[in-house]
């Protein structure tokens, strides 16, 4: 199956396969040099998170390229209140699902927190788990400069590592809450610094998270790695959002950064009023779904 969005049609004038990473008409699996040649040609391309393999497959038919098995599954999956309690069990059933799922996008596993702050081996070990039990094609953990040592060995031991920086979710104890990060002279050159390190121990890409749209533009400037913001304004090279927050299925108050496509939180609740309703006045089942 070739995934071409009727929205966005391959551009190459004379018929050849189009490598666009969005529209594009390979329909192998994407792969992080796919996402190094967009880097050169200029590309934009969205990301989004799935959590099982039906949603998955939704995006994937829609050409999404990269679908990220987030730790946000903590508070959009799983019930939790934050990304902390998520573990790498949760993170490999589900991984493995969105997987299953999938035959184009490139599908990244989310270390979670706990699986790879002790250090690089303890990333190796959690990191070679997804790969192995779950498919996935990359790995994605938090964190600049502290994180670097990991990134290094995973990189260096063949497992592609997407990195985070700006706001790191997985650390909301120590923040206090979720706040834009990188404002002022020393907060916007440490952010500088954990982008450089990122790419310099070999990240294929790098999220920014609720940066200054001025900063996140002059990171992606100074990095040959695409960034992926989130909140982070329109100069990023990719914008990633958590798929309920785009298609409306979030309850209560979602981020200013947000853009909901959607209303379905409004859609499944109202399918699943009418369904009661007919069952409770006898209409469901009808002739047309019943067996004699
Ligand atoms: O866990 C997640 O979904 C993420 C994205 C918001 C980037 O880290």
């Amino acid at each position: 199956m070739t995934h071409v969005s009727p929205a966005h049609k391959p551009q190459n004038p004379e018929g050849q396969p189009s490598k666009a990473l969005y529209g594009g008409t390979t329909s192998r699996r994407i792969t992080v040099r796919d996402i190094a040649a967009a880097k050169e040609r200029g590309e934009k391309w969205p990301m989004l998170t799935a959590y099982d393999a039906m949603t998955a497959s939704v995006f994937d038919e829609a050409g999404i390229p990269v679908i990220l098995v987030g730790d946000s599954m903590g508070n959009c999956h799983l019930g939790y209140e934050s990304t902390v309690p998520v573990t790498m069990d949760e993170v490999a059933l589900l991984s493995a699902a969105v997987v299953r799922g999938t035959k184009r996008a490139l599908v990244v596993g989310d270390l979670p927190f706990g699986s790879y702050q002790e250090g690089a081996v303890q990333a190796l070990r959690n990191a070679t788990r997804l790969i192995k039990e779950a498919g996935v094609g990359a790995v994605k953990l938090e964190g600049g400069e502290r994180s670097a040592d990991q990134i290094d060995l995973l990189v260096r031991s063949g497992i592609p590592v997407m990195a985070h920086v700006g706001l790191t979710p997985q650390s909301v104890n120590a923040y206090g809450g979720y706040r834009v990060q990188g404002r002022g002279e020393e907060a916007a050159q440490q952010l500088l610094r954990d982008a450089k390190a990122v790419q310099d121990a070999g990240a294929f890409a790098v999220v920014l998270e609720l940066v200054p749209a001025e900063l996140a533009a002059e990171v992606t400037r100074s990095l040959h790695i695409p960034t992926i913001g989130i909140g982070a304004g329109v100069e990023c090279d990719a914008q990633v959002l958590v798929w309920t927050d785009m298609a409306g299925l979030t309850g209560g108050r979602v981020p200013r950064f947000v853009k909901q496509y959607a209303q379905l939180r409004e859609v499944l609740g109202d399918a699943a009023r009418a369904f009661a309703e007919d069952v409770v006045g006898g209409a469901y089942p009808a002739e047309e779904h019943s067996f004699h």
